[in-house]
């Protein structure tokens, strides 16, 4: 089997590093994780049995979409993770870069110990997630790679119209455990430890605190539903942004809907909370790149809209598996929402064909045989 060395620039959970988890697993005699911070993500990985080392105590900026020429820059504080990645290289067939910082310090250590490069690109690098020189930068040093896997087609365009080496990338989409969607907990259970009156329709967004990902989108669209709709906000801002909480806050308290609003938080039982929830909303402003959280409603066989662009739209047929509305159109998001309360069959309908779609189309296992399939080509060249 494969020796690979996987290298994470976060601590924190977010969907690149759920991803991991489950690439990972399968390797797990073989292989190590090397994260550049401490966090929770450490912890999921441990409980996985999946060997993990943190690489270095010296603070990275990790915020996703900071600078990475500010990376560059304090190249020089980089020098001995570097080297720790290199040596530790040695041991491994292959050094699996899973995000941008990642990519920075694999691309040069594997140019040391002259072990192949694999980069997972989890973003979609277009102007409205990265400046000009970060995006120059990222197709550079991915260019060395002997694969990168896009994380969809979209993200797979993208990296093309960048500058990227059409030879070398492949697009394989996240996976998901099928057995976590089996057996489902009972919504009425679920609504009443939250404290929600059975006929209240529950709208969930799963996703961490962050401008793009257009939590204040829904909170807009609430004052345009009847009043029995309550939003449930499960999620935090995993990468600073805090000013943004606050001003979701704000918006509350000045569009009246304390009583139909709750945060929760960062949670662990996502799935619970989804299959509890009467529609689950997408609704990022700028082209999501995948979508995890797409794909999770519809193994909920919970009805689901997600905005139009990027990834989502490889992941949701309209009217077909659910409702695709504009990014940042405040109106559409409202009249899907008024749709699933209106039209209950049809909706619970499509939701049964998108979890069937989902079922077949995003097995984890289906999906790690892929990515195996293709580290075997790369190891053996
Ligand atoms: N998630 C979670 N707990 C939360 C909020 C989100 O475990 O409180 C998970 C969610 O289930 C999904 C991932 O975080 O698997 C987010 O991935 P997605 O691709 O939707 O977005 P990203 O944050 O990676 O851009
Ligand atoms: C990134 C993207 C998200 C994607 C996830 C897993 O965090 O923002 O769209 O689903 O990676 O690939």
């Amino acid at each position: 089997m494969t020796k690979i060395l996987f290298l994470d620039q976060s601590g924190k959970p977010g969907g690149a590093e759920l991803c991991l988890l489950d690439i990972a697993k399968p390797y797990q005699d073989n292989c190590l994780v090397g994260l550049f911070a401490e966090g929770t993500f450490r912890q999921l990985l441990e409980k996985q049995q999946i060997p993990v080392e943190v690489l270095t105590t010296k603070a990275i900026e990790v915020r996703k979409e900071s600078s990475l020429v500010k990376g560059l820059g304090s190249l020089g504080q980089l020098i001995p993770l570097i080297n720790r990645v290199a040596a530790l290289s040695r041991n491994y067939d292959l050094i699996y870069a899973n995000t941008q910082k990642a990519l920075v310090v694999g691309a040069i250590a594997s140019f040391i110990s002259r072990r192949p490069l694999v980069y997972h690109l989890h973003d979609i690098l277009s102007l409205d997630h990265f400046s000009a020189t970060n995006r120059r930068i990222a197709v550079t040093l991915a260019n060395g790679a002997a694969l990168v896997i896009a994380n969809s087609q979209a993200s797979q365009a993208a990296f093309i119209a960048a500058g990227g080496r059409k030879d070398i990338v492949e697009f394989v989409y996240n996976g998901f455990d099928l057995a976590l969607y089996e057996h489902l907990p009972n919504p009425t259970a679920i609504k009443q430890q939250l404290g929600i009156q059975e006929d209240k329709f529950v709208v969930g967004h799963f996703s961490r605190l962050s401008p793009w990902k257009g939590q204040h989108i829904l909170l807009e669209a609430l004052t345009r539903c009847p009043e029995k709709v309550t939003a449930l906000f499960v999620g935090d801002a995993l990468f600073g942004e805090q000013d943004y909480v606050q001003q979701l806050h704000a918006q509350v308290a000045e569009l009246n809907l304390e009583n139909r609003v709750k945060f929760l938080g960062f949670r662990d039982d996502v799935t619970s909370l989804m299959a509890a929830c009467d529609m689950v909303t997408h609704t990022s402003t700028v082209a999501e790149p995948f979508g995890r959280v797409i794909v999770e409603a519809m193994l909920c066989g919970t009805p689901v809209v997600a905005t139009s662009a990027g990834g989502a739209r490889e992941l949701v047929e309209a009217g077909i598996t659910g409702w695709l509305v504009a990014p940042g159109d405040v109106m559409e998001l409202a009249a899907a929402i008024n749709d699933c309360i209106n039209q209950p069959e049809q909706s619970a309908s499509m939701a049964r064909d998108a979890k069937l779609q989902a079922t077949r189309r995003f097995n984890v296992a289906a999906i790690n045989q892929q990515i195996a399939q293709l580290l075997n080509k790369v190891v053996k060249t």
